[in-house]
């Protein structure tokens, strides 16, 4: 199974890619994490994305294609892959598309998560996430057990850097300039569906497993 998350930031594509990739026994790649793990180790991947991140930019496709399409030519990929950010630009779209037809495979599910900008603020404004494992939280809508800690696998929970107010706006006119007209193209590809991301994360992963199977 290889799937697409698709929506704007803080709309809960990690949150349910997580879930979904421990369901159907696929891997979760985020290129949001891919990012912030290579800055953490300070490669110069990292650095070079960081630039655009701290602006709220997208990272340019001639660094993410290559990066994405590297990953997913791994053996852990043959079973399925979940993306999780990826892709952003309808090139991204085309060059994974691409990737796939090579290997006679493609896209089978666009999981478009739709949510209202002030429901990102709130959402965006709240989160920690697991710099180890991807599990996202939100301080007062989904506390972890033990404050600060990753319930999955025990780590410091950490708050990103990009998740202020103003980078969060800037994130979201990137979205709308760039990101949005894939919901087009994956609809002319057949394989979209649509959820209301402003319903619990419980509602929107049930819905999901049905579409899914
Ligand atoms: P990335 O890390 O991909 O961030 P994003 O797309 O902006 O999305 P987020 O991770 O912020 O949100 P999400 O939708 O995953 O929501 P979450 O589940 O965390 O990218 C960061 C940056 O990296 C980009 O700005 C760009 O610079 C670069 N980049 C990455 N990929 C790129 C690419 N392909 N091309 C170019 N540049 C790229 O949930 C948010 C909060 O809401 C959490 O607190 C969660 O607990 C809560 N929540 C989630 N769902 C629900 C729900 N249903 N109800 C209530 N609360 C919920």
């Amino acid at each position: 199974m290889k799937i697409v998350m698709l929506g704007a930031p803080g709309a809960g594509k990690g949150t349910a890619a997580v879930k979904l990739a421990e369901k159907y026994g696929i891997v979760h790649i985020s290129t949001g994490d891919i990012f912030r793990d290579n800055l953490r180790n300070q490669t110069q991947l990292g650095l070079e994305a960081k630039k655009y991140m701290d602006e709220g930019k997208l990272v340019p496709d001639e660094i993410t294609v290559d990066m994405l399409l590297t990953r997913i030519g791994e053996s852990d990929c043959q079973a399925g892959f979940i993306l999780d950010g990826f892709p952003r630009t309808i090139a991204q779209a085309q060059a994974l598309k691409k990737a796939l037809s090579q290997q006679n495979s493609r896209v089978d599910h666009a999981l478009n998560i739709v949510v209202s900008d002030d429901v990102v603020m709130q959402r965006l404004g709240g989160r920690i996430s697991c710099p180890k494992c991807g599990a996202v939280y939100h301080v007062t809508g989904n506390p972890p057990k033990t404050p600060g800690r990753c319930d999955r696998c025990g780590t410091d929970l950490i708050q990103r850097d990009d998740d202020k107010p103003e980078t969060i706006k800037k994130r979201l006119e990137a979205y709308y300039a760039q990101s949005s007209p894939l919901v087009d193209f994956y609809e002319e590809e057949g394989v979209l569906s649509n959820f209301d991301g402003n319903q619990d994360q419980a509602f929107v992963f049930k819905e999901m497993t049905e579409v899914l199977g």
